[in-house]
């Protein structure tokens, strides 16, 4: 695992988006796996500038989300659809045919869950795959459990992701219950990941990830087991973590 450290959330944002910017640029028609969350805001801020500055071309481009939540219809303000069309795909010349979210709405969920997993392999798996991490060591919605389930899955979020995430609701009865995430098999497919995080509450959970024992209580932890992962965190998020 790379640590790259950031000296805020600005800089932490332009230094993840330069590594998603160099992906785009090395490979014109590569495969991001993209991540929602307060975290990668300003990262697709500094993609959609470079775009608008005539840096990058998303024209080929082919995007794979690693979550959504089970009941929100992609135009409800709260699903993560709505969450990448606003931050990225609505100010890119990416094809919107070539973006999935995983569908909130799904009725056969074990299949439609199967075929994504089927669809993200059809297309090569990620080239990069960028992530945020939970207060409690999640990736995607891979909550801390007692084993590491390997692909798109259906899970009950857990009452610290609820808390954390009824910001973003009217109420915290709003935020639901259960959600769709890439598995964490899924997950390890990428070629490459970009692990990004910032603030003092990430700090253990950072920690955990790339210092803590390999345990499905810390998803993140699998990561010390992929090749060529890339952490890009500010100092707050680093401040359990040896300078090395
Ligand atoms: P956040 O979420 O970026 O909103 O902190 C990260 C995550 O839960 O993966």
């Amino acid at each position: 695992m790379r640590i790259v450290r950031a000296k805020d959330y600005e800089d932490m944002s332009r230094k993840a988006a330069a590594i998603i910017a160099a992906q785009v640029t090395l490979k014109p028609d590569c495969v991001l796996g993209l991540a929602t969350g307060s975290t990668p805001i300003g990262t697709y801020k500094n993609l959609v500038a470079a775009y608008e500055a005539g840096d990058l071309d998303f024209s080929q481009v082919k995007t794979y989300n690693l979550d959504e939540y089970r009941g929100l219809p992609g135009d409800h303000d709260q699903s993560y659809r709505y969450f990448m069309n606003v931050n990225l795909f609505d100010h890119v010349n990416i094809d919107k045919a070539n973006t999935h979210v995983p569908d909130g709405l799904m009725e056969d969920y074990e299949a439609a869950c199967a075929e994504y997993d089927a669809a993200v392999a059809a297309a090569g798996h990620q080239d990069l795959q960028l992530l945020g991490i939970g207060n409690n060591g999640h990736i995607g919605f891979n909550e801390p459990c007692d084993s590491f389930i390997k692909g798109t899955h259906c899970v009950d979020l857990t009452e610290s992701t609820i808390q954390a995430n009824s910001r973003l609701f009217d109420s915290i009865d709003d935020v639901p219950r259960q959600a769709y995430t890439m598995g964490i098999g899924t997950i390890m497919g990428a070629k490459s990941i970009l692990v990004v995080a910032n603030g003092d509450a990430k700090a253990q959970a950072v920690h955990d990830m790339c210092y803590g024992p390999i345990v499905p209580s810390c998803p993140a932890s699998i990561l010390q087991l992929h090749p060529n992962v890339v952490v890009v965190a500010d100092e707050a998020a680093l401040a359990l973590c040896p300078v090395e």
